[in-house]
């Protein structure tokens, strides 16, 4: 039987050199293709495949690598986050979200593959890259950690929408996976504001919509 990924080890139980080892297999969990099964089935699992032209199927499988990245990415963010919450609920609360963020990942990296693409090699990157960001704004304190995720999720539920304005009409599978994450990210960062989440100051926003903006750019070629 399949082993389905579920994270439902309390990292406070740990020793410090459990906590490193079990994030190196966060980490190679994330980045390794294909990513471990999905905890739920796919949203798309009951929904037939559509005909696509060459040209609609490159560009779908684009912005599901997009997709990927962002995931790969969201992955990194909370895991980083979680590592140095101070508060175990907002740190349970982290790990909740990026178990959904696991599932996330895997449904569109299984949706490049149908549409006949790999997922971004640039994968590792993306995780460092996220995983540090994640880490350091922890380190401020929970309630920056927060309101990082809040304007991440936000940010992020903008960028799937314009995915869900861009992607073609015909491809149902793309666009329910899609729709589904869009849902919870908006939870997640509903969730997050709930917890205490601190407003960023502008320059901090911009600047994460400019980095957000190299990933996604880059992405969709490689
Ligand atoms: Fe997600
Ligand atoms: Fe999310």
């Amino acid at each position: 039987m399949p082993v389905r990924y579920n994270q439902t080890v309390n990292n406070r139980q740990l020793s410090p050199i459990d906590r490193l080892l079990s994030g190196a297999n966060d980490a190679l969990r994330t980045v390794a293709a294909p990513a471990g099964r999905p905890a739920r089935d796919n949203p798309a699992e009951s929904i037939a495949e559509t005909e696509l032209s060459a040209t609609q199927k490159s560009h779908a499988a684009g912005l599901m690598r997009v997709n990927h990245a962002g995931e790969v990415a969201a992955q990194a963010l909370y895991r980083g986050h979680a590592t140095v919450a101070r508060n175990e609920a907002i740190e349970q609360q982290m790990q909740h979200a990026a178990a959904e963020e696991f599932d996330h990942l895997a449904w569109c990296e299984q949706r490049i593959r149908e549409l006949g693409e790999e997922p971004s090699r640039l994968s590792p990157i993306w995780y460092a890259g996220a995983y540090a960001i994640g880490a350091a704004s922890g380190i401020l304190g929970d309630k920056w950690s927060l309101g990082f995720i809040a304007e991440t999720e936000r940010q992020v539920c903008a960028h799937l929408d314009s995915h869900l304005d861009g992607l073609p009409a015909e491809d149902t599978r793309s666009r329910v996976i899609v729709e589904k994450m869009r849902d919870e990210e908006a939870e997640h960062g509903e969730s997050a504001v709930a917890a205490g989440a601190a407003e960023l100051p502008d320059t901090v926003k911009k600047l994460m919509q400019i980095t957000a903006k190299v990933m996604t750019r880059t992405a969709y070629w490689v």
